[in-house]
């Protein structure tokens, strides 16, 4: 698998640092071996320093011209699909990461659970002023506007959000001590909504639009997001390893979420009009198949490294 933004236009740090962000999705030493370098907290908060990006840098112009005169309405309804997901998803990690940051055991994870709140943040903002410059949404407000975008979101993805997520982070409210909670929740959260659903999904809206041609800004921010959405999944990976070599029953808190999670997550990434029990069917020239294996692969890569396999 090949670092999407180890392209062109970044310079030869940029790339390094892409390619450091410790995410063992992105190492294939990580077939092998479980023994792989990890960045620590500290290192991934310089990181995330040198990795500041504005959303208000982007000029949609192009994007607007391409959504309105080059997509078709029934095109622009099944990409409707992918960008609302991640538009109601980055609201929702925003807000139920407050809960695991203050939970995190020690001061190195909270500061850096910090910077991902800011990161995450700044990806609403990112969604928010792409529907708004397009012309994607005629909603004025953003609380308008998730309400509107909600209605192209399957019930899984509400399952896997507002019940198994929630339910973690209103325990970690209520008792922030419950280590086994917190590992189930940065599991849930880092391992499966940003490691499987986000950046797979991610992989295949900016490879179909660069194959195309189409929406340069968008996918110049998507980018920015998905070297941030890396960052925090090695976080995920760092914290993990530490709870699996501090006690070996954290191993099980791991599996445990996994088997109730997984098979939501599973229907998470295929949209509502696809037909059930088809592999092979296809959206945007990529079959489902295509997209699991590679969800599958990332995650296999990751659950090695942290000591699961
Ligand atoms: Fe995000
Ligand atoms: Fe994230």
């Amino acid at each position: 698998m090949e670092a999407r933004e180890a392209t062109g236009t970044q310079s030869r740090t940029e790339r390094a640092d892409f390619q450091a962000t410790a995410d063992p999705a992105l190492m294939e030493d990580a077939d092998r071996t479980a023994d792989v370098k990890l960045l620590s907290y500290k290192e991934l908060y310089l990181l995330w320093e040198r990795q500041q990006w504005q959303t208000q840098e982007l000029d949609f112009s192009r994007d607007r011209e391409d959504w309105n005169e080059r997509i078709s309405p029934e095109e622009r309804f099944q990409r409707m699909h992918g960008l609302s997901s991640f538009f109601i998803g980055e609201q929702k990690v925003a807000e139920e990461l407050g809960p695991i940051m203050r939970a995190a055991s020690t001061e190195d994870q909270r500061i850096f659970l910090c910077t991902q709140i800011a990161d995450e943040a700044r990806h609403v903002r990112f969604f928010e002023r792409f529907y708004r410059e397009v012309g994607v949404l005629e909603s004025d407000g953003l609380s308008e506007m998730l309400e509107e975008t909600s209605q192209h979101l399957n019930e899984n993805f509400g399952r896997l959000f507002d019940e198994m997520l929630k339910k973690r982070t209103d325990r970690l409210s209520a008792e922030p001590e419950d280590t086994e909670a917190l590992v189930e929740a940065v599991t849930l959260y880092h391992m499966v909504i940003e490691g499987m659903l986000a950046l797979t999904g991610q992989h295949f809206i900016m490879d179909f639009n660069e194959r195309e041609g189409t929406l340069p800004a968008f996918v110049e921010g998507f980018q920015n997001v998905a070297r941030d959405e890396h960052r925090h999944v090695a976080f995920g990976s760092v914290f993990l390893r530490d709870k699996v070599r501090e006690d070996e029953r954290y191993k099980q808190s791991i599996q445990r979420i996994l088997e109730e999670a997984l098979p939501v997550a599973d229907e998470v990434l295929s949209p509502p009009w696809a037909p059930e029990d088809d592999d092979d069917w296809e959206l945007f020239g990529y079959s489902l198949a295509d997209t699991r294996k590679f969800a599958g692969t990332c995650l296999m890569r990751r659950l090695k490294v942290i000591g699961l396999q």
